[in-house]
């Protein structure tokens, strides 16, 4: 470790990223300890910037997201994690934290996964910290869980494990693997109604969790298969599979949760009847109503103009297979 100065400064960028085999529900809420393993990708056109200045002198941490000063519950969240980084470095410096995302705001893309990968990695750097990247994604797992995934570059398998040193993210293969796109039919702006965090926590109350669970394993390996394959309809198979298991999970929990609107539904039915078509497009969705549709580079211009021209959607960002999360050389804060 080299010595670090209080007032040292580091800035890091990191993409937010889209699960293929989710993570719904954890062993252990503390750590983060998934109930089961998951897969992957970086997407390079959503990415976090995030500078983290120590200051010696501050009273307390201080926050700000796409220039707006934060307190409250994402500031007390933030000093947590810096809190987990401070007793690594074995420093109680307090910290000035500025972030950035390259997407639009109120898009309802928020991703926790690139704020947390962005912030451990900066945060790690202005403590002059040298750690590999399982150490990192560790780190980055506390924050949020999927931001483990964030670490690491392209296509990314996070190995549930058993402890804070075993449940890490790796990478499957870097992003030039394969052309493989995501087009987010963006049909909802803000913040959604119930978090990731309260969808893992009440996962256990749905009579269907311990199936999916059980069966999360062999679609796990089919998903990497897949990838070094590259073969589309494998991975999309398996893709979709696993996402309508995780949103069954959502709407038979106790209460139930619902992400889909009348938009989601009417992308949902298109994204299906495309595929009947011949059209080789499959879809995901995260804890929100905002519709991944997983397609290869060929055929992204005619989802993306598909999708621009369904009523509700207001918006198609349009990712890549991204980066992993790595230091640069401009900052947020002079
Ligand atoms: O990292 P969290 O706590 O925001 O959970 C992410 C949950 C999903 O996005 C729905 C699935 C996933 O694996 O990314």
């Amino acid at each position: 470790m080299r010595e670090t100065k209080p007032e040292a400064k580091a800035t890091a960028v990191a993409c937010a990223n889209i699960a293929f085999i989710k993570y719904w529900g954890r062993v252990d809420s503390a750590l983060n300890i998934p109930a089961n393993g998951s897969v992957s990708m970086n997407l390079d056109s959503l990415t976090t910037t995030t500078t983290v200045l120590l200051d010696e002198a501050l009273p307390g941490d201080a926050l700000v997201i796409n220039d707006v000063p934060t307190e409250g519950r994402a500031l007390e969240r933030v000093s947590r994690h810096l809190d987990a980084i401070r007793d690594v470095a074995g420093k109680r410096w307090r910290a000035r934290v500025v972030s950035r995302n390259s997407f639009p705001m109120g898009a309802g893309m928020a991703s926790s996964a690139a704020a947390y990968a962005a912030l451990t990695v900066a945060a790690a750097g202005a403590f002059g910290l040298s750690l590999d990247t399982a150490q990192l994604s560790a780190l980055a797992r506390l924050g949020s869980g999927s931001a483990c995934r964030s670490i690491p570059a392209g296509f990314v398998e996070w190995q549930q494990g058993h402890d804070h040193a075993s449940s890490v993210a790796y990478s499957i293969a870097p992003p030039e693997h394969w052309a493989l796109c995501d087009c987010i039919a963006v049909v909802a702006a803000g913040e959604k109604a119930v978090s990731s965090l309260q969808g893992h926590t009440m996962a256990h109350t749905s009579p269907l969790y311990p199936l999916r669970v059980r069966t999360t394993g062999p679609r796990v390996r089919d998903c990497r298969e897949a990838i070094l394959a590259r073969d589309m309809v494998r991975l999309g198979e398996v893709t979709e599979v696993d996402n309508f298991m995780l949103h069954a999970i959502a709407m038979t929990s106790e209460p139930p949760i619902y992400y889909w609107s009348d938009e989601t539904r009417r992308v949902l039915d298109a994204v299906l009847t495309w595929r009947e078509q011949g059209l080789p497009v499959y879809l995901t969705l995260d804890a929100g109503p905002n519709v991944h549709c997983l397609c290869e580079q060929a055929h992204a211009e005619q989802v993306t103009q598909r999708l621009k021209a369904l009523p509700g959607v207001l918006d198609v960002l349009v990712a890549r297979p991204g980066a992993g999360a790595h230091l640069i050389d401009e900052h947020l804060i002079e």
